[in-house]
């Protein structure tokens, strides 16, 4: 791990320069290290086999996001967000995007740095997580100043190098977990309730964290989908199942085009007592289509309050106008903005959504001839097709009862996420 050393001090000695003002916050440097250079330096420099024998694999933005997306709107002053196995800290960094602390920057920093835990065995990484939290708190802090060497020296104090899933107080402390542990093999211990010989590291290492979280913290995590559907795992299930309450569990996918393993998202809550198990693990097997076959999904891009009015016009679809399973082609509100517009035909669905609702998922079809601004608050899903009659497809399938079940049975919390609609089958598909 030595090359990563260097590479660990020559990114924070770019964040203190940019800290103290003396490089542009908008140097290429900067953007590299906040956007998958870490991961690539390991890559470059460590080659596989060292990778996987240290398990160190870093998540990349798009997934990030996705894993700590949910705990949007929870996380405030007095939260605490631990990632006991954080590498270079991309999973605090995209939890560090859902703090709303605003003020100036030193005060801000102050404030993160005591909401944000990262432990590694590695050291390097665990100082390459540090620079990188305080390059992205420097970056979205409102009010851009300087701050002083030691605001400098203590930004982000509680990322350092250490055992995570041993470190009782951090675990302790913590109210929100996220992590993509290490997958190696290890061999389990021999008091293991649920396992015996060679099992992926992750899930002991899952556990190890599970056991020590206080009741209602929130947790989500990236793991092998081998603990998902493999049968080996299902005394793994179990025990987990019967410690917490399961939130979501989604399949992803593969984790990135370098690594050639299939993951899935992991959203749960420590419960105080243990409970009898419901088992939420399996999917569907079959061939059978997904929506993610035939679609493609993404989160509207409008944070109204937020955005400023810029751009060209156009119009603009809010949760609050979408009539259930109608279609909607006169749009009442516009608005200007630069970011990014959807062309219909597409299927709107609102995000907010409870299990119990009559149906989960409620799409409108949205038919426009013009590129429309669509607002965060709801679900766009564009036809590969870019057919009004795979639109109409897609509402007969989310209208059936089978898919409000199929919801119900796996995402207990209260936002549809793209990841969970990505994976509901089309139902009705075969009658069609
Ligand atoms: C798969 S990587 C993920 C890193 C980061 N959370 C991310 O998603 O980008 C797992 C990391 O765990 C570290 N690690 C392995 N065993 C550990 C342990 N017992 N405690 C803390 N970190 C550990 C490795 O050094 C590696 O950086």
């Amino acid at each position: 791990v030595e090359v990563f050393s260097t590479y660990a001090r020559q990114t924070g000695s770019l964040a203190k320069r940019v800290s103290l003002g003396k490089e542009e916050l908008s140097s290429p440097k900067v953007l590299a290290a906040l956007d998958g250079e870490p991961g690539r330096v390991l890559r470059k420099e460590l080659g596989r086999e060292k990778q996987r024998d240290l398990g160190a694999f870093f998540t990349g933005k798009r997934l990030a996001k996705a894993l700590v997306s949910p705990f949007r709107g929870e996380l405030k002053r007095g939260s605490v967000v631990l990632d006991p196995a954080c590498g270079a800290g991309d999973l605090l960094l995209a939890a560090l995007d859902l703090f709303s602390t605003r003020g100036p920057a030193a005060r801000r920093i102050e404030t993160l740095s005591q909401s944000l835990i990262g432990r590694d065995l590695v050291d390097s990484f665990a100082r390459t997580a540090r620079a990188r939290l305080l390059l992205r708190a420097l970056e979205t802090t409102a009010h851009r100043g300087t701050i002083s060497k030691e605001a400098v020296r203590s930004a982000f104090v509680n990322v350092t190098d250490g055992r995570g899933d041993a470190d009782m107080p951090a675990l302790e402390s913590a109210t929100h977990v996220v992590m993509n542990p290490p997958f190696s093999k290890v061999i389990a211990e021999a008091d293991c309730e649920w396992a015996a010989g060679s099992v992926n590291e992750a899930a002991v290492f899952f556990v190890a964290c599970l056991d020590e979280l206080r009741a209602g913290t929130r947790v989500r995590a990236i793991l092998p989908d081998v603990l998902r559907s493999g049968s080996r795992y299902s005394k793994w299930r179990d025990y987990v199942t019967s410690r917490s309450d399961i939130d979501s569990v989604i399949p992803y996918g593969l984790f990135d085009r370098w690594t050639d393993v299939d993951v899935f998202l992991l959203g749960l809550t420590r419960r105080a007592r243990p409970k009898r198990k419901r088992s939420l693990w399996s999917y569907p097997r079959g061939k059978g289509a997904r929506i993610r076959d035939q679609f493609d999904i993404a989160v509207g891009s409008v944070v109204d309050y937020r955005d400023p009015r810029e751009g060209r016009w156009h119009p603009f679809l809010c949760a609050r106008s979408l009539r259930p399973w109608k279609s909607l082609s006169d749009m009442q509100r516009r608005r200007r903005f630069k970011g990014r517009t959807f062309d219909p035909p597409f299927v709107a669905i609102r995000r907010t959504s409870r299990p119990g609702d009559s149906h989960r998922a409620v799409g409108t079809l949205v038919e426009s001839s013009r590129p429309v601004a669509v607002e965060n608050h709801v679900i766009v899903c564009l036809p590969k097709d870019g057919t009004k009659r795979a639109c109409r497809q897609l509402m007969r399938s989310l209208k059936d009862a089978r898919s409000t079940a199929w919801l119900d049975k796996r995402i207990r919390c209260r936002h549809l996420t793209v990841e969970a609609l990505a994976v509901v089958p089309l139902f009705g598909a075969e009658d069609a």
